[in-house]
């Protein structure tokens, strides 16, 4: 069986990701953090095809215990894919922004990544084949006022993902970026939608569906050269 890992699979754009993966054959390793309910929704949506393992990312050790537990519950078995998914935001212009929010999107988003992505890369080398797709934003691309602390985190796991791209690609390894714009999720509830929409050549906002085709392409065999790479998927709303 293949194995993928999504953080923050349990809403929005990671539980597309999952529903779309287990439509490829995935058993999906379906992560959240506190909402049970939403995660447990998104299990039934295919078919008990996978398992929940709750853990905050922003949480080293708790990582580590989450991913051990897996891998005596599975001692055949590696994770193939990780979607690095997870994410939140504080919204605030940086003189108003409280310290905390600063950590705490930096936290999930960039250090999240690291905690994850590092405990899994060796059995990825081991096999020579992986593969890592992390959630940016065209935030951290551009940057965009009222989200320092966002577009940071953003622009941090791109670096990272050009990086390690370069450490692993030997191994059969690769590791991506996918930048979205303004997609219909929770996240972006509270937006003024009518307005911004006029800021997008195509008129709308994408649907979580539409990133997660992309997601399964590049975790596709058939991507195997595309690597260090940030695709966006915006509707023309060019950085
Ligand atoms: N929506 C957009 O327009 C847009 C645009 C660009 C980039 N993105 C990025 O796409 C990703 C998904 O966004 P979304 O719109 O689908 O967000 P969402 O609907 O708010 O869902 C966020 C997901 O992240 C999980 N999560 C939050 N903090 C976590 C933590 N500490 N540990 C583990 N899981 C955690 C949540 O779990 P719970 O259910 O347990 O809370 C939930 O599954 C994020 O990285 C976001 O920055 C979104």
């Amino acid at each position: 069986m293949k194995y993928a890992l999504v953080t923050g699979g349990s809403r929005g754009i990671g539980r597309a990701i999952t529903v779309k993966l287990a439509q490829e054959g995935y058993q999906v390793i379906i992560n959240y953090t506190s909402n049970q309910t939403e995660a447990e929704k998104t299990l039934a949506s295919i078919n008990g095809q996978g398992e929940l393992l709750p853990f905050d990312v922003s949480d080293n050790q708790q990582v580590r215990q989450a991913l051990d537990d897996w891998q005596q519950r599975h001692p055949d078995d590696y994770i193939e894919v990780i979607v690095n998914n997870a994410g939140i935001r504080r919204d605030n212009v940086l003189a108003l922004m409280p310290e905390a929010d600063w950590h705490r999107v930096l936290d999930i988003t960039l250090s999240g990544f690291f905690n994850v992505t590092q405990p899994l890369l060796p059995a990825m080398q081991m096999h020579k084949f992986g593969r890592i797709v992390n959630m940016a934003s065209v935030s951290g691309l551009k940057g965009l006022p009222g989200q320092t602390n966002y577009s940071a985190a953003k622009g941090g796991v791109i670096a990272a993902t050009k990086a390690l791209a370069q450490e692993v690609a030997r191994r059969g390894i690769t590791v991506n970026a996918v930048a979205p714009g303004f997609i219909k999720t929770d996240m972006t509830e509270g937006l003024d939608e009518a307005s911004l929409k006029k800021l997008i050549p195509a008129n709308r906002f994408g649907t979580p569906e539409e990133v997660a085709d992309l997601v399964a392409f590049l975790v596709s065999p058939q991507a195997g050269y595309i690597t260090g790479n940030v695709i966006s998927i915006n509707g023309g709303m060019y950085t």
